[in-house]
Order: C-alpha cells, then sequence, then structure tokens
C-alpha cells in the first residue's frame, strides 16, 4: 500500500474559517435570510453545504430583500458596493478577511501619498478589482509582460492580491524597477498563501504524485498546483474524491495531498480516505 502524505500546512484558512462562522451564525440568527455577494469562497462543494442552511448566492444587489442579511465575502469590495449594500436597506455582514482589508488600506494610503497604485494580481478577480477601488487610479499588473509594457512612472506603488505567487511578484517587481523614478512594495501577500505553497513545494519534491484539493475556481489552489508542477511530474486537481483514479497511483510509493486555502480539513480527510481505499 501506498503511503500518503499531507502537506504541513494545507486547507482553509483563517479568514476562511472565520467568514464560514460568521455566515452560519447568521444563517442560524436571521432564519434564511442571508445572501452572500457572490461565491463566498471558491469552493463550490463548501457553496452547497452552506445553500442547504439556507443561504444563498446573489450577483444583484438589487435582486436581495430589504431587510436581508448581505454578507460580503472574504475577497473584499469596492467602497462602492458597500454603500450601495447600506443605500437598499440590507443589513450587511462584512467577512471580508483582515488580510484583504489590510491591503485596501495599503492601496489607499499609496494612493494618498501620490503614487499611481498597482495590485499585482488577476484581472477580473474579485479581490484584485476589490482592491484598485481603493486606491484612484489603481490598476491591476497581471505579470512581467503587462509591467513591461507600462510608461514610465515617477512614483509607484505596488500592493499584491493576497493569494499571488510570489515567483509573479518577483518577476512583475524586476520589471518595475526600470519604469518608475520611485518604487515602493508592500507585500500583502497572505501567511497563509505563502506558507501553503512553502509546504506545497516541499512534499512535490519527496511524493511520486501529488493530489491538490479545491475549487477549480480558487486563485491560491491553481496557484498551488503551479507550485506543484514546478517539482513533480504527476500532479492532479479535483473538487471531490469522486474525481479521484485509481490508474494515477498505480506503482507509486509515495502520494502527497495538499489543499487550497477555502477547502475545509474535513474534505482533505475524505480524500484521504479514499486514495486508501483506491490504493488497498
Ligand atoms: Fe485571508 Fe489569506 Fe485566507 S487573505 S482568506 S487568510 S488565503
Amino acid at each position: 500500500m501506498a503511503e500518503v502524505v499531507i502537506a504541513r500546512e494545507a486547507g482553509a484558512c483563517f479568514g476562511v474559517e472565520r467568514a464560514l462562522e460568521m455566515v452560519r451564525e447568521a444563517a442560524r440568527a436571521s432564519e434564511g435570510r442571508v445572501y452572500t455577494l457572490g461565491p463566498l469562497i471558491h469552493n463550490p462543494v463548501v457553496i452547497s453545504e452552506l445553500a442547504e442552511l439556507g443561504v444563498q448566492v446573489t450577483e444583484d444587489i438589487s435582486e436581495v430583500p430589504v431587510g436581508s442579511t448581505l454578507v460580503l465575502r472574504t475577497h473584499g469590495v469596492t467602497p462602492d458596493v458597500e454603500e450601495s449594500a447600506h443605500a437598499a436597506g440590507l443589513e450587511v455582514l462584512d467577512a471580508t478577511c483582515p488580510f484583504v482589508k489590510r491591503a485596501h488600506r495599503a492601496a489607499a494610503r499609496l494612493a494618498q501619498e501620490g503614487y499611481q497604485v498597482l495590485v499585482v494580481g488577476e484581472h477580473g478577480h474579485a479581490e484584485a478589482e476589490g482592491t484598485c477601488g481603493h486606491a484612484a487610479g489603481a490598476q491591476v499588473v497581471a505579470s512581467a509582460a503587462e509591467a513591461c509594457a507600462l510608461e514610465h512612472m515617477r512614483k509607484a506603488g505596488v500592493v499584491v492580491q493576497t493569494t499571488m505567487s510570489t515567483k509573479t511578484l518577483r518577476e512583475v517587481m524586476g520589471e518595475l524597477v526600470e519604469r518608475a523614478g520611485e518604487l515602493r512594495l508592500i507585500n500583502t501577500i497572505c501567511d497563509a498563501t505563502a506558507g501553503h505553497q512553502d509546504a506545497c513545494a516541499e512534499l512535490a519534491r519527496e511524493v511520486d504524485v501529488v493530489v491538490v484539493v479545491g475549487g477549480k475556481n480558487s486563485a491560491n489552489t491553481r496557484h498551488l498546483v503551479e507550485v506543484a508542477c514546478r517539482h513533480c511530474a504527476n500532479v492532479h486537481h479535483i473538487e471531490r474524491p469522486e474525481e479521484l483514479e485509481a490508474a494515477w497511483f498505480a506503482q507509486v510509493g509515495r502520494i502527497g495531498i495538499t489543499a487550497g486555502a477555502s477547502t475545509p480539513q474535513r474534505h482533505i480527510e475524505a480524500v484521504q480516505a479514499a486514495i486508501e481505499k483506491l490504493t488497498d
């Protein structure tokens, strides 16, 4: 039987655990009048579990009945969105991760101090877009190639989507050095992201196969896949144990499991049990 090893840091982070607890508590207290603005976290399995508690997902504040609770998710929102929710007569429950709030404050401060604010992050990602909303004129920079295309700036101030890889940040900063008279970085990659990525690299070097558990729409989970692929030739990204295939584990000695920051511990344990059954 193959040995199954779990990364020393994997799965649900502080921000996700906190948000889930806030939403479950709100669902218990308000008997089903709870809506999240977009999926609370990027994990479809957890979102279906919340739906069973009566928590509904909306993309449009105007569709939420007056007096309901609207939860702002871990990724955070722009100040305009929060104001619209209050103006619509909703009870606002702010589950934005405190690390994301830190990025918002950093971006706002840099803009006030006259920096051109750049958010190293993914285009269209809720967190990166939300952070831009806290700093006038801010823009997302997703890669070194995009940084390379920027005009020269007198003062450039950089903050980072909390779930970005340090590799991308290094590459972008390498280009920006030549494009700004003054360059300031406030590194807002969160501890959980950095810790998960380090532990993933360590694990991937020591095993024959890596299974990454988490939403296919989760940025931090996809970054774990990238990290694992740099150190191991056999990497599989799954959301549920049913996606595992026995063929992945034929003739292998050690199997590693890691998981994104929105994957609860019990999902990791379910995947571990399923792998042990397949390789028994
Ligand atoms: Fe917060 Fe980092 Fe998790 S920003 S939600 S602790 S991945």
